[in-house]
């Protein structure tokens, strides 16, 4: 037996124990997440998108609900739609969808915080005699679908951002939801200051931070978004506002970032670049002429 052999075995052997080791260990759900409900009341047009999603991103795996025909992984992944899985809270299909277990993947970046439920929703219209609890943002604002707006007020130099619950065109103040807001930066996003919740008008404000650095004319781009996004899903406001001070940094991607362009560089740079590549060129020329002369003084030698 070689050496090869040898590591395949040990890898299979350190395989075997590891998915062994996948199978045994149980889900570890924690109590509040167990106890989550969904957002709204599940509807069949959440089903039919969650129908839609499903059969893209679990299939594969969980096979057709009912049919009982799941992939042959270990272990082999439930039928979402039988008993097992009926008897599961919201919350907790939803914590596994979420977060996943050994070769169940974690959908958390994946899928948005809505596709989830929506998903659930499917998952639960093959739940005979399942009766879902009350969503827990009716006591906020009456299960309405939440809407942003972001507001600059010059005056007192703070954000407004406007929380209401939307429901057959009547808007109502959304209390109590926790919100946040961010600006553009070279890479990625800013969050200024903490994230605030909203009052009984619906309303939050946020401070402007001193000296913020915004485009030439001092506009920052901004954007209001919920920090519970598993309750709300990704609910948001953007916008443009002269509320930063005046920066002539300009933008990596700009025209006049240092040398990005031919005629912004110095004259020294322009003439060391070309004179750099001839160099290797050069270089790389004279070698293979080296190499020629040793290959045909080598034919010569065998010539003779
Ligand atoms: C790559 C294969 C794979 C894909 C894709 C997959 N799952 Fe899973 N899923 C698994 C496996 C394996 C388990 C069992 C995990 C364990 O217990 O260690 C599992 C477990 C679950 C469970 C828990 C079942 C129970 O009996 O408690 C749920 C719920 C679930 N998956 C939902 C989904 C949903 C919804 C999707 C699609 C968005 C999905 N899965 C996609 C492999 C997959």
């Amino acid at each position: 037996m070689n050496r090869i052999n040898i590591l395949i075995i040990l890898a299979a052997i350190f395989l075997n124990f590891s998915l062994w080791a996948q199978e045994t260990k149980p889900w570890d759900i924690p109590e509040d997440q167990a106890n989550k409900t969904a957002p709204a009341m599940f509807t069949p047009d959440m089903a039919k998108v969650g129908k839609d999603v499903y059969l893209k991103t679990c299939t594969s795996c969980h096979g057709d609900p009912g049919k009982n025909n799941q992939a042959k992984l270990n272990p082999v992944p439930s039928d979402l739609a039988s008993p097992g899985v009926a008897s599961q809270s919201d919350g907790t299909l939803h914590y596994k969808i979420v977060h996943g277990k050994g070769l169940m993947p974690a959908f958390k970046n994946t899928l948005s915080a809505t596709d989830i439920w929506n998903v659930i929703a499917y998952i639960r219209s093959f739940h005979t005699g399942y009766v879902q609890p009350e969503p827990r943002v009716i006591k906020t604002f009456g299960g309405s679908s939440l809407k942003l707006t972001l507001e600059f007020l010059k005056d007192e130099l703070k954000f407004k951002v406007l929380a209401v619950g939307v429901k057959d065109e009547i808007e109502t103040p959304a209390e109590g939801v926790e919100l946040a807001i961010f600006t553009n930066r070279y890479f990625g996003k800013l969050k200024l200051g903490e994230s605030k919740t909203t009052n009984a008008q619906g309303e939050a404000f946020f401070d402007v931070p001193e000296g913020l650095p915004g485009n030439e004319k001092g506009e920052l781009t901004l954007q209001a978004k919920v920090v519970d996004t598993d309750t709300y899903g990704d609910v948001m406001a953007s916008g443009v506002f002269a509320a930063g001070e005046p920066s002539n940094k300009p933008g990596l991607t700009e025209k006049r970032a240092m040398w990005n362009v031919g005629s912004k560089a110095p004259w020294w740079i322009s003439l060391a670049y070309p004179l750099g590549v001839l160099a290797v060129i050069g270089t790389i020329g004279y070698i293979l002429l080296l190499l020629k002369k040793v290959y045909s003084q080598g034919n010569d030698a065998s010539e003779n």
